[in-house]
C-alpha cells in the first residue's frame, strides 16, 4: 500500500503558517502569495496528486486538504490586514505635517476667511433682482471683434458715436479689428444670433460683465468697469414695458423711496433711446452737489431695439420687437454705498473691501 500523498500535510501546513507569520511587508506578501496559496504552492501540488487516489480515499483526503487550505488562506488574509494597518500607521507617522514649521508663530487666530469683493456682491444682487422679475442671466466674451462691439449695433466705422467709447484696440495681426469690449451691448448680438440659430426666441436676459475704456481713472471713471445689459425680444413689446421694468428694478434694488425717470437720449442701437436716471441717493431728490441740484443721477441708457440691429442678426422686425438697457454695476455700488471715489473698487485695499462682506 502506497503512503498517502497527504502524509506530511500537517507538517506542510505548519511550515506555511510560519512563512506567513514571517512576512514583514506588504510587498513581500504580494511576492510570496503565489507560492503560499496560489498555483505554485505545495497545496496546489497536493491537490493534483489526489487524482491518483481511489475514489473513497480521495473524498476524505480532499476534505482534509480543503481544511488545510482554509487555515492557510485565513492566516494570509489576517497577515495582509495586519501589514496594511502597520503601513498606514507608519505613513501617518512619517508624512505628518508639522504646521508649526509652515505657519509663522505670530499669526492671529482665527485666520480671516476671504469673501467676494463689493463689485461681485453688487453684481449678484442685481442678478437676483432681475431673476426675480423673470430674466435669465447670460455671459459674453470680454474681447470682441469690431463687428460685435460696433457694427452689428448700428455703429459703422466712420460713425461719430464711436467717439463716445475710448477703445482699447488689440493688434492680433488679423484682417478683422479686435477690441476689448467697451460695453456689454455686444452680448445682445450674441444672444440674438444664438436664438435665431436655435429657433429659441423670445429672449428675456440680463448680461453682466467687465468692460474696458481707455479712460484715465478718476473719482467716477475706471478703465476697467462693469455693466449689466438687459435684452427683451418678444411679440408686442412696447416702450411702456421698458419703463415698467426700469421702475420695478429701481425700487427693488435702491428701495421704495428711489424712483426712475427716462429722458430722451441717443444710442445708435435703440430707437427711440433714453437716458435712465434715478432719484439722487445722496439727497433723496432735494438737490445737492452730487446731482448738480437736479435731484436725479444718471445710471445708464435704454431704448427700443433699432430695426437695423434686428436686421443685422436676421430677426423679423415685423413679428418681433424688444427693448434693451445697460448700466454700470460699479456705479450702482457707488450710489448704494455712497462711495466718494470709484478707484477704491480696483485698489484692493483690504481695509476698504473688508467693510462689505
Ligand atoms: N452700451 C451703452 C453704453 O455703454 C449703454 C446702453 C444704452 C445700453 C442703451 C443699452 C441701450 O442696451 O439700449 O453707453
Amino acid at each position: 500500500m502506497s503512503t498517502s500523498p497527504l502524509a506530511d500535510l500537517a507538517q506542510q501546513t505548519t511550515e506555511l503558517l510560519a512563512a506567513i507569520a514571517a512576512l514583514s511587508t506588504l510587498d513581500a506578501l504580494r511576492d510570496a502569495e503565489a507560492s503560499l496559496t496560489g498555483k505554485r504552492s505545495p497545496l496546489a501540488a497536493l491537490q493534483k496528486s489526489l487524482g491518483a487516489l481511489e475514489p473513497a480515499t480521495r473524498k476524505t483526503a480532499g476534505a482534509e486538504l480543503q481544511e488545510a487550505r482554509r487555515i492557510v488562506e485565513t492566516a494570509l488574509e489576517e497577515r495582509r490586514a495586519d501589514l496594511r494597518r502597520e503601513a498606514r500607521r507608519s505613513s501617518l507617522e512619517t508624512d505628518r505635517l508639522d504646521l508649526g514649521d509652515v505657519i509663522p508663530s505670530d499669526v492671529h487666530w482665527p485666520l480671516a476667511a476671504g469673501h467676494p469683493g463689493l463689485v461681485s456682491l453688487t453684481q449678484r444682487e442685481l442678478e437676483d433682482v432681475f431673476v426675480g422679475m423673470g430674466f435669465t442671466v447670460a455671459d459674453g466674451p470680454e474681447v470682441e471683434s469690431d463687428w460685435y462691439n460696433f457694427e452689428a449695433l448700428n455703429i459703422p466705422p466712420a460713425h461719430p458715436a464711436r467717439g463716445l467709447w475710448d477703445t482699447f484696440y488689440i493688434d492680433l495681426g488679423e484682417p478683422e479689428t479686435v477690441v476689448l469690449r467697451t460695453h456689454t451691448s455686444p452680448t445682445q448680438i450674441h444672444l440674438m444670433e444664438r436664438a435665431v440659430a436655435t429657433d429659441s426666441l423670445p429672449i428675456h436676459s440680463v448680461m453682466p460683465g467687465r468692460c474696458f475704456r481707455r479712460d484715465t481713472p478718476d473719482a467716477s471713471h475706471l478703465y476697467s468697469f462693469h455693466q449689466i445689459e438687459g435684452l427683451v425680444v418678444d411679440r408686442g413689446i412696447t416702450f411702456g414695458d421698458l419703463a415698467g421694468v426700469i421702475e420695478t428694478f429701481t425700487r427693488a434694488y435702491f428701495g421704495p423711496d428711489i424712483s426712475s425717470r427716462l429722458r430722451p437720449g441717443y444710442f445708435p442701437f435703440t430707437e427711440p433711446s433714453a437716458e435712465f436716471e434715478v432719484t439722487c441717493t445722496i439727497c433723496r431728490g432735494a438737490g445737492c452737489r452730487t446731482c448738480s441740484s437736479t435731484g436725479w443721477l444718471e445710471l445708464g441708457g435704454c431704448g427700443m431695439l433699432d430695426p437695423a440691429v434686428l436686421a443685422a442678426v436676421g430677426i423679423d422686425g415685423e413679428q418681433w420687437s424688444g427693448f434693451a438697457f445697460g448700466f454700470g454695476i460699479d456705479r450702482c455700488a457707488q450710489m448704494r454705498h455712497e462711495l466718494s471715489d470709484m478707484r477704491a473698487l480696483i485698489e484692493n485695499d483690504v481695509r476698504f473691501l473688508g467693510q462689505f462682506s
